[in-house]
């Protein structure tokens, strides 16, 4: 539960920018393929109307990849930020679905955006943006000025489309923001990186395969490891919930961030929500949540927001963010 050391060199974002697939499928649009499901069952157990993905079915990719997504994402955010390619220092690039096994496609986004910096992945899946963020901050408090940060997945390509267990669940889409560094303590209050390798046979993919997963076991233990870590990071911050304006949860299912909410105290109404349109876009999901909430001026200088997210791992992540900075 690590506090941030007053001494360290800080950073906010400046930018950011998101990219979703042209192509949306409906909870109907499965339903008409012959999945044995319904627009009710799926919004009530779910909260997802809609995903947007990039292929479907063993069809092509003709809407995108993990690297095109990422650029388009990360491009606005640049953009944004008021910067020249040239000025970032580095891409950290989280995602569990990368286009080739090397090179990492962070490359590959590099080359699209026309930068020329360091450039990596992170895979923590649903996690790892916060993950990210976490790393990001890290390479600023060591002397970086400007680093890339995006979240991007297309579960869509690992979803097998006839399992009704997971093919609801899952979308595509990438979101991005720009850190940069400031004079003082800059944004970063509290963090807490999490992982429990013992519980990764409830949610994983065997490389070349479709996910498999054990719903019910992942929503108990999500639930708990959500809770978990925003408490060890809002106690780093030395927070309460009651101070936090804003919560920007992974985008799992509905019932699963109420059910964090309530436990953390925090009410619905400070929740950002987005997987009506997305559903679960992994990486990418706490970027989007975070960016349809700025775009919509839910958050302004001085507050206080928490990411927090769950994933396969299982991992668990979380930061508190003061909106702008402080000295
Ligand atoms: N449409 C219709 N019925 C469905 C269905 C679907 N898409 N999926 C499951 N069902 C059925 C089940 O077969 C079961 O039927 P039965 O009672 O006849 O056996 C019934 O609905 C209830 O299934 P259950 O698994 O108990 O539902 P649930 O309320 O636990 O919801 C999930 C299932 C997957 C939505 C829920 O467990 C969940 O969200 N888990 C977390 C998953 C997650 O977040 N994964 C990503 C982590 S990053």
């Amino acid at each position: 539960m690590p506090s941030v050391p007053g001494s360290t060199r800080g950073a906010v974002i400046t930018g950011w920018g998101t990219a979703l697939p042209e192509r949306v499928l409906t909870n109907d649009d499965l339903r008409d393929t012959g999945l044995d499901t319904s627009d009710e069952w799926i919004v009530e157990r779910t909260g997802i109307r809609e995903r947007h993905i990039i292929g479907f079915r063993g069809a092509p990719d003709v809407d995108g990849s993990t690297a095109s997504l990422s650029i388009a994402a990360g491009r606005q955010a640049i953009e944004m930020a008021g910067l020249e390619p040239h000025q970032i220092d580095a891409i950290v690039l989280s995602t569990t679905t990368p286009d080739r096994a090397v090179p990492a496609t962070s490359a590959t986004v590099q080359q699209g955006l026309g930068l020329r910096c360091g450039a990596f992945d992170i895979n923590a899946a649903c996690s790892g943006f916060t993950y990210a963020m976490v790393v990001a901050h890290g390479l600023i408090a060591m002397g970086s000025e400007r680093i890339l940060v995006i979240g991007t997945d297309t579960l869509s390509r690992i979803t097998d489309w006839q399992d009704r267990n997971t093919a609801v669940l899952f979308g595509d889409g990438s979101g991005a923001v720009v850190l940069e560094a400031v004079e003082g303590r800059g944004q970063l209050r509290g963090w807490d990186l999490d992982a429990d390798g013992s519980a990764e046979e409830y949610l994983y993919c065997e490389t070349g395969d479709v996910m498999k997963m054990e719903g019910k076991e992942v929503f108990r233990r999500a639930v708990r490891i959500m809770v978990d870590s925003a408490e060890k990071s809002m106690k780093a911050a030395g927070v309460t919930a009651d101070d936090i304006k804003l919560v920007v949860p992974h985008q799992a299912n509905a019932r699963i961030i109420k059910a964090a909410c309530d436990r953390l105290g925090i009410d619905m109404d400070r929740a950002a929500v987005v997987l009506d349109r997305t559903g679960n876009t992994s990486s990418a999901s706490i970027p989007l949540a975070l960016a349809d909430a700025l775009d919509a001026g839910r958050v302004s200088e001085g507050d206080l927001v928490l990411l927090v997210g769950f994933g396969a791992g299982m991992t668990a992540a979380s930061t508190i963010i003061e909106w702008g900075g402080s000295s």
